[in-house]
């Protein structure tokens, strides 16, 4: 890590810098600088770095315990990091209280008071900050307004729908105009089709306000959906930062391409490499795909393909990759139709497709073929 020969800290350098990018980028409203936490000998989060510009909506996605509500909680002021700077809309917030912080709250710890009414609820973040009535009686019905639901105002929550609550959980997260909105899980107590709703309410009210929001799930498909960039997270360190269309397509580690979406995963052996392509040798024979990270000849590898690049075919097979075997079955499992195969030394394959009305479903022998740039081989390490 850069060092500075001055007294100054890496994180005021560091905000030094992102001050000096400044006219090409948007600013930068959260930084998240070597923050890290134990608790005794083990690191609920390892030393970590992340940058969110202003306007940004950006994911923790991560298995349950990979340190997604800890990072989230150290921002908000209510975990102490181990180690770390954390620069709030330029502000270094590390020792800082949480009502000092600039950031707006959806957690699912933090539901609505039950005792208050609605407009009470909104309020609170700017009474903690002690806002004069008048701004309070504004800002209360402006955000009431912008979630749409104005005429709720006098309610307790008991009244209200799931779908309610959560907009007015919202509501009080976004009131007090916070430079960063912290948002842990917040849809994941609502049955699916009200989630899929919330998800686009949320998103096009942060679009629309210019709200910078750090989202926490770890539902894939939601991370994919709302996120600008997502980070991945596995095991108390941040794995891969990227948009949804980075991480679905160049994945940097095995874990992420298990992660996001679908692999199919098979083991070889890395026989050349030229650039940034490799040769595998598998138990199938030699496949070609993009290296992914290091990776020299002779390293054990796994190559992983996703279920909708693969085709299988009986009659044409000119594909670049290609592996014989003979499907198990064929199931529509709506719009996407997915066929199982196994290859000759007795590997699980899928290969989805569109489902089509007419056309024959795959059965017997067949070839999966499957292209170059499709292929992602990972070294041993990754
Ligand atoms: N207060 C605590 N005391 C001890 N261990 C904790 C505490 N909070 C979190 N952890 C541990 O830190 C790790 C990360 O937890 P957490 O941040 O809640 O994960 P996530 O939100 O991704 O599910 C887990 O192994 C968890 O058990
Ligand atoms: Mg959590």
């Amino acid at each position: 890590m850069f060092r500075d020969s001055t007294t100054r800290s890496a994180g005021e350098v560091a905000a030094d810098q992102a001050a000096a990018a400044l006219p090409q980028g948007r600013p930068v409203k959260l930084r998240i600088n070597g923050v890290s936490r134990k608790y005794g000998d083990a690191f609920a989060l390892r030393p970590s770095d992340l940058d969110i510009e202003q306007g940004e909506f950006v994911t923790l996605l991560g298995p349950s315990g990979s340190g997604k509500t800890t990072l989230l909680m150290m921002i908000a002021g209510l975990v102490h990091p181990t180690s770390g700077e954390i620069w709030i809309d330029g502000r270094k917030a590390t020792r800082q209280q949480p009502y000092e912080r600039d950031v707006g709250m959806m957690f699912q710890s933090y539901a609505l008071f039950p005792h208050m009414t609605v407009g009470e609820n909104i309020a609170f973040p700017l009474k903690m900050r002690r806002a004069s009535d008048a701004a309070i009686r504004t800002a209360v019905e402006d955000v009431l307004e912008q979630i749409k639901l104005p005429h709720i105002r006098n309610r307790f929550p008991s009244e209200l729908s799931g779908g309610q609550q959560q907009r007015v959980a919202l509501a009080r997260s976004i009131v007090h105009r916070p430079s960063v909105v912290l948002m842990d899980e917040p849809l994941a107590a609502l049955d699916k089709s009200l989630r899929a709703h919330m998800q686009l309410e949320i998103r096009q009210l942060q679009q629309q306000l210019g709200i910078t929001v750090l989202y926490v799930t770890h539902d894939q498909e939601e991370a994919m959906t709302m996120s600008d960039r997502i980070c991945l997270m596995n095991e108390a360190r941040i794995e891969q930062v990227a948009t949804p269309a980075e991480l679905y397509f160049s994945p940097r580690t095995v874990f992420a391409a298990g992660f996001v979406g679908e692999s199919n995963s098979f083991d070889g052996e890395i026989v050349s490499t030229d650039g940034a392509q490799a040769l595998v040798r598998t138990p199938f024979g030699q496949i070609t795909g993009r290296l992914m990270g290091a990776g020299s000849k002779g390293a054990r590898c796994k190559v992983m393909v996703r279920p909708e690049a693969v085709s299988c075919s009986s009659v044409d097979a000119s594909g670049q990759n290609m592996i014989a075997g003979e499907v198990l079955s064929h199931v529509i499992a709506g719009a996407i139709a997915r066929t199982y195969v196994r290859t000759r030394d007795g590997q699980a394959c899928v290969a989805t497709d569109l489902t089509r009305r007419t056309g024959d479903a795959p059965s017997g022998q067949v070839v999966m073929s499957f292209r170059i740039e499709d292929t992602l081989v990972y070294g041993d390490g990754s």
